[in-house]
């Protein structure tokens, strides 16, 4: 599969929810973590992808809010995989010249995970080639929330509030909103993911877990983009 049209018309901004670990290593009687390892994989190949085809934000729903509830064993082995492989990609970083960002409650993470992303967001920030963003403890209902709280507090602002102010006090400041959402695995639902960010995005569904999702997937998706007429809610 190679892209259509070339480069031109790329999403400048792919969100992308990674949804079906645990399947795709149940379907190998595999422990659920075995599926995150491999998850990791897809990460590195969208990543590298989306940095070639000259994709600007890259966002990845790592660890929602709700993830939390899952077993013990499970958060455990998901935080230390998080903790290796940040440190382990910030070369690969440097070299495709990406920087790394976080949305969500992040000083909910293990200080370990919490100093390596302090790390490679401080070793990657003057990187300019594509903002890699990843969503960790992130769910949008508590993001509006606290924008809402800061909002409060800040009554200066009260008279003036639009939804560009809005915007500000959300995690995903300076951010554009994504134009090309994706989700694997099949389901079509949105998980509380960037609830007010994708108010005109694009979706596309693949029915690949996301251990299987690769390079061609990625280009796929966004050829399903570049065909589509985007209205914004107008008639031209
Ligand atoms: C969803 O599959 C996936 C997750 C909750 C975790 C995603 C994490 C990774 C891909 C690995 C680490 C990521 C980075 C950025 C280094 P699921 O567990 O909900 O699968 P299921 O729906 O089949 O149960």
């Amino acid at each position: 599969m190679s892209l259509n049209q070339k480069k031109e018309n790329i999403p400048s901004h792919i969100a992308i929810i990674m949804d079906g670990n645990g399947r795709w290593a149940k379907q190998k009687s595999k422990m659920r973590l075995y599926g995150h390892l491999n998850g990791v994989k897809s990460v590195r190949e969208t990543v590298e992808c989306a940095a070639e085809l000259g994709v600007n934000f890259l966002t990845l729903y790592a660890f929602s809010k709700e993830n939390w509830d899952r077993p013990k064993k499970e958060i455990k082995g998901l935080m230390n995989l998080l903790i290796k492989t940040i440190k382990k990609e910030i070369p690969t970083l440097m070299k495709n010249k990406i920087s790394l960002k976080t949305i969500g409650n992040t000083q909910d993470l293990p200080l370990k995970c919490q100093n390596n992303l302090k790390e490679a967001i401080e070793t990657t920030k003057d990187n300019n080639h594509m903002t890699l963003i990843l969503a960790l403890s992130y769910s949008s209902r508590w993001e509006i929330v606290e924008a809402v709280k800061k909002i409060i507090k800040n009554k200066s602002i009260h008279s003036k509030i639009n939804e560009q102010i809005f915007s500000e006090y959300l995690t995903t400041n300076k951010i554009p909103d994504p134009e090309l959402v994706i989700r694997t695995s099949g389901e079509h639902r949105i998980s509380n993911f960037l609830l007010w960010q994708i108010a005109y995005s694009e979706f596309y569904f693949s029915r690949k877990m996301w251990p299987d999702f690769n390079k061609q997937d990625l280009i796929r998706a966004i050829n399903s983009y570049k065909k589509r007429k985007r209205r914004f809610g107008k008639i031209k």
